[in-house]
C-alpha cells in the first residue's frame, strides 16, 4: 500500500487546481452579478460600475457575517445600509478607514440558492435599484455566502473611496515618494552596470 501514499506537499500540488477553480466559478458568479447590474445602468445611460478590490474584500466579509441569518420572510430585500459602523470586524480585516465609507452603501440581497435571475431583479426591481441607478457610484464590490448576496457601492469621493487608515503618501506627501522611488531606481541602475 505504500505505494499508494501521496506525501502531503504533492497532494496540496495535485489539489491546487481545484481550488483555483472553485475560486474561478466564485468569481464567475460574482462577475455576473455586476454584469447584470451594469447592464441595468447601461439601461438608464449610466456608466458601469468597475470592481473595486476593497469593496470586495468588505462585501465578502459582510456576506461572511450574514449568512447563517435566514432570509427575510416573504420574499422580501433587506434594507440598504449605510452604517458601516456595525461592521468593525469585516472594516479591520479588510484594512479600511471608516472615515472613507460615509457615502458608500451596502446592499444585501437573500435569495434561497442565489437563483440568478432573482439575485438580479432584486436588485433591479426594488428598492435597491434607486442606488443602482444612480451617477454617484462609480465602484462595486461583490460577495457571496449561501443565500447572500452583498453588493457594496464606491464613489470616487473621499468619503466613499473605500482607503486603509494611514498611507504613507498622507505623511510624506506624494512628490517626495516619487522622488524616493527615483534614487531607488537609479540606485538599482548603478549597481547593475
Ligand atoms: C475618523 O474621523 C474622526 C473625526 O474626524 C476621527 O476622530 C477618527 O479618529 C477617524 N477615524 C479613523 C479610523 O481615522
Ligand atoms: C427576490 O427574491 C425572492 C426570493 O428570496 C423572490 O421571492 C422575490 O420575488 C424576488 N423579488 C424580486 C423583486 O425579484
Ligand atoms: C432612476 O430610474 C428612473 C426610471 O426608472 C428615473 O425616472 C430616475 O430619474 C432614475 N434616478 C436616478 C437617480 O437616475
Amino acid at each position: 500500500m505504500a505505494s499508494l501514499r501521496v506525501s502531503p506537499p504533492t497532494f496540496l500540488f495535485l489539489l491546487a487546481p481545484l481550488l483555483v477553480l472553485a475560486t474561478v466559478n466564485c468569481d464567475d458568479e460574482e462577475g455576473h452579478v455586476l454584469s447584470g447590474i451594469n447592464s441595468y445602468r447601461q439601461s438608464h445611460s449610466l456608466p458601469a460600475l468597475t470592481k473595486q478590490d476593497k469593496a470586495d474584500c468588505l462585501a465578502d466579509e459582510i456576506a461572511d457575517e450574514l449568512e447563517n441569518q435566514p432570509c427575510p420572510s416573504g420574499g422580501i430585500t433587506p434594507a440598504p445600509a449605510s452604517q458601516f459602523a456595525q461592521y468593525p470586524k469585516p472594516l479591520d480585516k479588510c484594512n479600511i478607514n471608516i472615515n472613507t465609507t460615509a457615502e458608500g452603501v451596502i446592499l444585501p440581497v437573500c435569495v434561497h440558492d442565489r437563483v440568478a435571475t432573482l439575485v438580479l431583479t432584486n436588485y433591479t426591481q426594488s428598492r435597491h435599484a434607486g442606488y443602482l441607478n444612480n451617477s454617484k457610484y462609480t465602484g462595486a464590490g461583490i460577495g457571496t455566502e449561501k443565500d447572500w448576496t452583498v453588493v457594496v457601492l464606491t464613489t470616487n469621493t473621499v468619503g466613499g473611496s473605500f482607503t486603509s487608515g494611514v498611507t504613507i503618501t498622507s505623511v510624506f506627501g506624494v512628490s517626495t515618494i516619487h522622488y524616493y522611488l527615483m534614487f531607488v531606481l537609479l540606485g538599482l541602475f548603478l549597481a547593475i552596470n
